[in-house]
């Protein structure tokens, strides 16, 4: 690996625990002034020094993130959909160029792909070629199996393996068009499988927001099962106290806390 690559990674996955709590706060570019992000400056500010890196769009970034105390940047750079258009979420372009987000000094970029859905094959090349590109300049690369509402529909109990079975075909796709990192989320029983055929670090999305408890428990299970950390948004900023919910999240992380410790700890410090 070349050094630029590996030291941006280790920014990113901490070299002492060999995992990461990103924040995802991207949900705009497609979701518009989503619950908990209407004001994204005010909801990050008390984030920041808990979160390892961030996970923002260019605008988010350059108009609510003050530059000189961001933590490390990954830098969506798919979009083109919204929605209002939801059967076109699919549709996506690249959005920045890794030029661009050399510039924003981002050490990485994101980029979702669609699997199994009409625009799959275009949501692919986002990533290869983004990867083409960000790769030139060390940038790490992280890619996203985005499931949008079919998420939904596979989570229904007696789904799992199915849903394992998609999860773990969409995050080995991403990493062999160039992905790094590849981020996709928790499913019961079968979350190993997802990892075991994935040869990059997994981070685990959270998905809609659940109760806290619920969703440590997930969290410390996808641990469990060798993901390399979260990339978490709405179980975070959604929470009644963010800043508790992303330290509980931190002690199962990077701490190995059991679901029932990083929860007591939630209660404490979210009072
Ligand atoms: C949107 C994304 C989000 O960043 C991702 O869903 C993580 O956020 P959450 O934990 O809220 O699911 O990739 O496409």
């Amino acid at each position: 690996m070349q050094w630029g690559l590996e030291s941006r990674l280790a920014q990113i996955i901490k070299p002492d625990t060999n995992r990461t709590v990103m924040l995802a706060i991207d949900h705009g570019y497609f979701q518009g002034p989503t619950t908990g992000l209407e004001e994204p400056g005010k909801t990050v500010e008390a984030l920041l020094p808990y979160c390892d890196a961030l996970s923002p769009t260019k605008g988010i970034l350059q108009y609510c993130i003050d530059p000189r105390t961001a933590p490390p940047i990954i830098l969506r750079v798919s979009g083109g959909n919204s929605m209002a258009r939801r059967e076109e979420l699919d549709d996506e372009i690249l959005t920045c160029t890794a030029e661009e987000a050399v510039r924003l000094n981002a050490v990485g970029v994101s980029v979702s792909i669609y699997v199994g859905t009409e625009h799959q094959r275009q949501t692919i090349q986002n990533l290869a070629r983004m990867a083409d590109e960000a790769h030139k300049y060390g940038l790490v690369v992280l890619g996203i199996s985005a499931v949008g509402t079919s998420l939904d529909e596979l989570r229904q109990p007696g789904k799992e393996e199915e849903l394992a079975r998609y999860l773990a075909l969409a995050s080995r796709i991403a990493a062999e068009h160039g992905a790094d990192i590849s981020k996709t989320y928790y499913v019961p029983g079968h979350f190993d499988k997802v990892v075991g055929g994935c040869p990059v670090p997994i981070v685990l999305a959270g998905g809609k927001k659940v109760p806290e408890r619920e969703a440590l428990q997930f969290t410390s299970n996808a641990i469990r099962d060798g993901a390399s950390g979260v990339d978490m948004g709405r179980n975070i900023f959604q929470s009644e106290a963010p800043a508790a919910m992303i330290q509980a999240v931190r002690s199962i992380v990077h701490e190995g806390k059991s679901p029932d410790e990083a929860y007591a700890l939630y209660e404490e410090l979210g009072g």
